[in-house]
């Protein structure tokens, strides 16, 4: 079994009376792996994660865990561990119980039992709270107790679904590092679903994308910044402009017309002629100095310190407001002016639309 990923699925689909929840879902996980699941709620993520711990059982396809078929296996007998949004400690135990209930469930004695539970509460940062009671800790605190009590007994996989999301926004920045940390320290894979794409990409080693109980895309959180492999990928990871536009190829050059052709651009890969979709990003953006590619009117301008955010109603109707970001202190252009930009070399993504079934449709290289 050597060199087989910790985590594999391979094809899983799980149907509902009337909803097919996941549809045909494969991805590999190695060991020591942070790697998330992100997707809009409701396309299937939870399914997944309870499919890969046994209490969900899978439609048709195949989990496997180190390398076995885990089919027909109960989620006590799999070497994993579940952290929920909804932390559930018993409040008549102290912390230290709390953490080292499994323990004393599976039989390990009280000297074994208190060394593991003093080591992992240490990990998270709770080295003095052993003699608390829940009830006196704050939310992250909890929070990283009952990351402790999943990792007390040293599962190979750990499972957090939304473990964060409970929480206000500075107290989940922080657990956020901390989670990175704890991961760091222990040698298991983590398995993290969310429907926060910031977080996923602040955390993750790798990512899947997911939508509609499909995966759209896999890969780093870099990668599929800079190579989204479909519209909805460019536009949930980050944040961008979608333009629709069309392909045209003259003299072996090929020019993108987005709207009625007054904003257009050279593209220098391979692609049919026909309609397309364009993803470009808000700091793709420059102020040109003369006629830029895109000219407008500023009608929204944030300066946020180090950069300003503009939308752009653009001359033409036939192209949708654009957000542009520029870095940097200065801010050439105010509310209410003109102001002409250009775009970045080889910064818009171009998606063909309508391609014949042997293409694929992403024209920018992805994994
Ligand atoms: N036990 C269930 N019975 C019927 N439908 C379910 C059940 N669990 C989830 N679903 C449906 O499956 C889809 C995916 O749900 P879920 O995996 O919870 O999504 P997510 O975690 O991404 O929000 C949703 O349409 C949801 O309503
Ligand atoms: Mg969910």
């Amino acid at each position: 079994m050597q060199g087989e990923a910790l985590i594999d699925l391979s094809n899983v689909r799980k149907e509902f009376e009337s909803v097919t929840a996941v549809d045909g879902v494969s991805f590999t996980i190695e060991r020591g792996e942070f790697f998330s699941l992100v997707g809009p709620s409701g396309c299937g993520k939870t399914t997944t994660l309870r499919m890969i711990s046994g209490f969900e059982a899978s439609t048709d396809g195949t989990v496997f865990l180190d390398g076995v078929d885990m089919t027909g296996v109960p989620p006590d007998a799999r070497d994993t561990n579940l952290v929920f949004q909804h932390l559930s400690l018993f409040p008549h135990m102290t912390v230290g119980e709390n953490v080292g209930y499994g323990l004393k469930k599976e039989g390990v004695d009280a000297n074994e039992r208190d060394e593991r539970v003093t080591r992992y509460l240490e990990l998270v940062d709770l080295g003095g709270y052993k003699e608390r009671n829940p009830a006196e800790l704050s939310g992250g605190q909890q929070q990283r107790v009952a990351l402790a009590r999943a990792l007390v007994n040293e599962p190979s996989v750990l499972l957090l679904d939304e473990p964060l999301s409970s929480l206000d926004r500075k107290l989940r920045k922080q657990m956020q590092v901390e989670l990175r940390k704890i991961h760091e320290k222990t040698q298991g894979a983590f398995f993290y679903v969310t429907h926060d794409q910031e977080v996923a990409m602040t955390l993750s080693d790798r990512m899947a994308v997911m939508n509609e109980g499909r995966i759209e895309q896999i890969g780093t959180p870099e990668d599929i910044y800079r190579n989204p492999a479909s519209p909805f990928v460019a536009n949930f990871i980050g944040d961008t402009n979608l333009f629709e536009g069309r392909a045209r190829t003259e003299n072996g050059a090929t020019t993108i017309d987005l709207g009625d052709g007054s904003f257009s651009f050279r593209y220098d890969e391979e692609i049919s002629d026909g309609s397309v979709i364009v993803s470009i990003r808000p700091e793709d953006f420059s102020i040109a100095n003369t006629d830029g590619m895109l000219e407008g009117t500023i009608v929204e301008r944030y300066f946020q310190g180090d950069q300003t955010n503009y939308t752009v109603e653009a001359d033409s109707d036939s192209l949708p407001d654009v957000r542009v970001v520029i870095q940097g202190r200065d801010t050439p252009v105010s509310r209410g002016e003109r102001a002409a930009f250009d775009v970045q070399p080889r910064a818009p993504v171009v998606f063909e639309q309508d391609v014949p079934e042997s293409r694929s449709s992403p024209s920018t290289p992805t994994n």
